[in-house]
C-alpha cells in the first residue's frame, strides 16, 4: 500500500518524507486555501514546490466543473511537471473529462468519490485513481472501510488497473484498515501517519533500557 500525505503544508510535507515513507501527495482546493495560496499563479508555483519535494504522484485539483474548462486546466496543470496528477470530481463532465486525459496519458485522480457505482465509472473512464471519502462517510454513519474493501474486490475482479486511494483518513486505525482490505493507496494528514508510531510500551521499554544502561556507564 502507497502513502501519501493530504495537506498543501511544506513543512508537513518534507516531515512525512523524511521519514522515507512517502509515495506522493494530495492536494484539494480546501488544503490550498489553508496554505492561503491565492490565484493560479501562486498554486502553480506552490505545486513546483512541492514537486520538487516529493518524488511520486502529486494530485492537483482543477477548479473548473465544465468539461472544456477542466481540459483546458488539467492540461496546463500537467505541464508543471510529469509528477502532477489531475484531480477531477466525480460529476458528468469529470467523467468526460477523465476519459479525455486518459486518452493523452495524463494521469487522474477522481474525486469526491462516495460509492462503488461511483468507482465502477471512474476506473471505466480510465482513472488512475480514485478517492473515497472513508472519514465523512464514518461522519454520517455509513461504513467508509467497508467501502474500501467493496471498491477493492470490484477492480480486482474486473481486473482495472485504477487504484483505490482512500481519503478522508481521519486515524491510525483507519490506515492499517485500509491495508487490511486491500487499499492501493491512502492519503493522510501528517498527525494519522505518526501516531503509527506511537506506543506506550515501546516508550516505557525505551527508557527502562537507557536506565538500565546508566546504571553501569556512569
Ligand atoms: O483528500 C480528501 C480529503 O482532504 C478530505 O478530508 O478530512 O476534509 O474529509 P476531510
Amino acid at each position: 500500500m502507497k502513502f501519501f500525505i493530504d495537506t498543501a503544508n511544506l513543512d508537513q510535507i518534507k516531515e512525512a518524507n523524511e521519514l522515507g515513507i512517502l509515495d506522493g501527495v494530495t492536494t484539494n482546493p480546501s488544503l490550498m486555501a489553508k496554505e492561503g495560496i491565492k490565484g493560479p499563479a501562486n498554486a502553480i508555483k506552490h505545486y513546483k514546490a512541492i514537486c520538487k519535494l516529493v518524488n511520486g504522484d502529486i494530485s492537483a485539483e482543477v477548479i473548473a466543473t465544465d468539461l472544456k474548462g477542466m481540459i483546458a486546466e488539467g492540461e496546463h496543470l500537467a505541464k508543471i511537471d510529469e509528477k502532477i496528477v489531475v484531480k477531477v470530481p466525480m460529476i458528468k463532465d469529470g467523467l468526460k473529462a477523465i476519459k479525455y486525459f486518459n486518452s493523452v496519458g495524463i494521469k487522474t485522480n477522481c474525486t469526491l468519490v462516495f460509492s462503488t457505482g461511483q468507482a465502477l465509472l471512474a476506473a471505466k473512464a480510465g482513472a488512475t485513481y480514485v478517492s473515497p471519502f472513508i472519514g465523512r462517510l464514518d461522519d454520517i454513519s455509513y461504513d467508509g472501510i467497508q467501502l474500501i474493501a467493496e471498491m477493492v474486490q470490484m477492480f480486482a475482479v474486473q481486473g482495472f488497473e485504477t487504484q483505490v486511494l482512500a481519503a478522508s483518513i481521519r486515524n491510525p486505525v483507519h490506515i492499517v484498515k485500509c491495508a487490511q482490505v486491500g487499499a492501493h493507496v491512502i492519503t493522510s494528514p501528517l498527525e494519522p501517519i505518526l501516531a503509527l508510531l506511537k506506543h506506550p510500551l515501546t516508550d516505557i521499554g525505551l527508557e527502562k533500557f537507557l536506565a538500565d544502561h546508566k546504571k553501569v556507564n556512569s
